[in-house]
C-alpha cells in the first residue's frame, strides 16, 4: 500500500520514518556542519550553515563555510566582527542581504539570547534572515524539535510519495502538512537531514534512482509511473531583461577605480565599479553619460560582448566600457583607486566581479 493511500486510511506513517531513518544511517552525507553519531549538533553551526545553503548549494558553501569557521568560530567572534568583514568574507555568494542578516542575527543573538540561539521556531522566526525553512531546519536539526523543514527538495520528494498533482506554489501548503505528518517523534534532526538527503541524491529532479529509493515500494508517484513528472510548477514569470553599462577605469599603477553601492536596496552597502542605472530601455550610448568624471575628458572604450548575470527578480546585461589613466589621475568624488590584488579582497558581488574579468581579458592594452 502507498503511503497516499495509508494516509487516506489515517493510518500511521512511523514505519515510512523508520525506513528514511535506517537508510540515513547507512547513507548520510558527511558534511561539516553535521554533528558525528552521538554528538550534540553545535547550533552556530546549523545556522550558519542553513543561511549559507539558502539558495546556494552545498558544493559552492563548502569553502565558505569553513573560511568564516576558521575566522569566527563562535556567534560571539562573528557578532564583534565589522559588518564590511563579513560581507567581504561573503562576497561571491550571492544574495548579500543573507550576509547582512547573518551579522545582524549574531549580534541579536548575543544581545537578546545571551550568546546561545533559541530552540522555538517562533523565536528564530523573530530573528534577523530566519524565516520559516531556517528556523524548522535549526530546531529539528540542533534542537530535535519535531519539525520538518520543507525546501525545494523536500517539497519533491513528498510531492511524489503522495502523488500530489497540484501545481506548485499554491500546493505548498498541502504539500508541508503532509511533510509534517511523517515527522517522527524522535531523530527530529536527522528525519530533516534525512528528507534533504533523499531529495539531494536519489529523487533528483530528472531520473530519480527510485530502484535505490527506501521508499521505492510506497511512493504513489513511481505506483503510477509519475515520479518524473512531479512536482507540477506553475510557469514562473521571469523579469524583464534590465540593461545598463560598467565603467572599468584602470590606472597606470594598476588600481582600478570603485565605489560603494548604496545601503539600502540590491547588493547594498557592496563594492562595485562605476555605473549606469539598470533600466529595461537604455542604450548604450545613453549609458555612457553616467561616465565618471575626470578632471581631463576620457576616452572609454566599449568591449565587445556583454556580461550576463541572473538576479532572482530579473536578468541583466552590462556593456563594459574601459579607459587607461596616467598614475596621478585623482578618483571623483565617493571612488578610491584600489589594487587589482586587493579588489579580490573588496565585497565585490559576483556580478561586479564578471564585470572585471571581462575587462581584463578583453582588454588589450589600447592607451589612448
Ligand atoms: N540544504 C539545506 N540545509 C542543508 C543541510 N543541513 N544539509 C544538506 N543540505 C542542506
Amino acid at each position: 500500500m502507498t503511503v497516499a493511500a495509508r494516509a487516506s486510511q489515517r493510518k500511521h506513517s512511523a514505519p515510512e520514518a523508520a525506513r528514511l531513518l535506517a537508510w540515513y544511517d547507512r547513507h548520510a552525507r558527511v558534511l561539516p556542519w553535521r554533528a558525528r553519531r552521538g554528538e550534540r549538533p553545535d547550533p552556530y553551526r546549523v545556522w550558519l550553515s542553513e543561511i549559507m545553503l539558502q539558495q546556494t548549494t552545498v558544493k559552492t558553501v563548502l569553502p565558505y563555510y569553513a573560511r568564516f569557521l576558521a575566522r569566527w568560530p563562535t556567534v560571539e567572534a562573528l557578532a564583534a566582527a565589522s559588518r564590511d568583514d563579513v560581507l567581504r568574507a561573503w562576497a561571491g555568494l550571492g544574495y548579500y542581504a543573507r550576509a547582512r542578516n547573518l551579522h545582524a542575527c549574531a549580534r541579536a543573538v548575543v544581545a537578546i539570547h545571551g550568546g546561545r540561539f533559541p530552540d522555538d521556531p517562533r523565536a528564530l522566526r523573530a530573528l534577523p534572515g530566519i524565516g520559516e525553512y531556517t528556523a524548522a531546519a535549526i530546531a529539528s536539526i540542533a534542537f530535535d524539535r519535531p519539525v520538518v523543514p520543507v525546501d525545494g527538495n523536500v517539497e519533491r520528494v513528498v510531492t511524489r510519495l503522495f502523488a500530489i498533482e497540484d501545481e506548485l506554489p499554491a500546493a505548498k501548503r498541502r504539500v508541508r502538512a503532509l511533510a509534517c505528518s511523517l515527522a517522527p517523534a524522535r531523530r527530529a534532526g536527522d528525519f530533516a537531514q534525512a528528507l534533504m538527503d533523499l531529495g539531494a541524491t536519489l529523487c533528483s529532479p530528472a531520473k530519480p534512482a527510485c530502484s535505490l529509493c527506501p521508499w521505492s515500494d510506497v511512493c504513489a508517484a513511481r505506483a503510477r509511473g509519475l515520479q518524473e513528472r512531479l512536482p507540477r510548477k506553475a510557469p514562473r514569470p521571469a523579469g524583464a531583461l534590465r540593461q545598463g553599462a560598467a565603467f572599468v577605469a584602470l590606472r597606470a599603477d594598476g588600481t582600478v577605480l570603485l565605489r560603494r553601492r548604496p545601503a539600502t536596496g540590491l547588493l547594498a552597502a557592496m563594492t562595485e565599479v562605476p555605473g549606469s542605472a539598470w533600466r529595461p530601455d537604455l542604450s548604450p550610448t545613453a549609458a555612457l553619460r553616467s561616465a565618471p568624471r575626470f578632471a581631463r575628458p576620457v576616452r572609454w572604450r566599449a568591449l565587445p560582448g556583454r556580461v550576463k548575470h541572473v538576479f532572482t527578480h530579473f536578468p541583466l546585461e552590462l556593456v563594459v566600457f574601459v579607459a587607461h589613466l596616467p598614475r596621478a589621475t585623482r578618483a571623483p568624488r565617493g571612488m578610491r583607486w584600489v589594487s587589482l590584488d586587493a579588489a579580490r579582497d573588496e565585497a565585490l558581488p559576483k556580478v561586479m566581479r564578471k564585470v572585471l574579468i571581462h575587462a581584463l581579458d578583453g582588454d588589450n592594452g589600447a592607451r589612448p
